[in-house]
């Protein structure tokens, strides 16, 4: 078993916004979103299950908005708190990345 990882700390997450963080692997490593209500942390892959693009409009930089996290592409718009898709032309919501907190800390396994 391997030791989980920090990605950061959650006050690096600006509360009700986001970070990108890269975390690596055998195949070179994928980007995630960090989202943050409070002292919780989403996290989810950094692509739209609509076209594959990223969700950002400017690298590390997010669309949020009342709970909400807007594709720049072409607008879906999911739940922060599931990824489920609330609107537009998603069918389907965001893959979530599993991560924890852990004294102020965010963790992948
Ligand atoms: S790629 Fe995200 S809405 Fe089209």
């Amino acid at each position: 078993m391997s030791a989980a990882q920090v990605l950061c700390r959650v006050e690096e997450i600006p509360d009700s916004g986001a970070l990108s963080v890269r975390i690596p692997s055998a195949t070179g490593g994928f980007e995630v979103i960090l989202m943050r209500q409070g002292e919780q942390v989403f996290a989810y892959h950094n692509e739209c299950p609509h076209q594959g693009r990223n969700l950002d409009y400017v690298p590390g930089k997010f669309l949020i908005r009342n709970a909400s996290i807007i594709c720049a592409a072409h607008g879906a718009t999911f739940a922060v708190s599931t990824g489920e898709c609330l609107g537009g032309p998603c069918r389907s919501g965001l893959q979530r990345v599993p991560v924890r907190v852990e004294a102020g800390q965010v963790l992948a396994p």
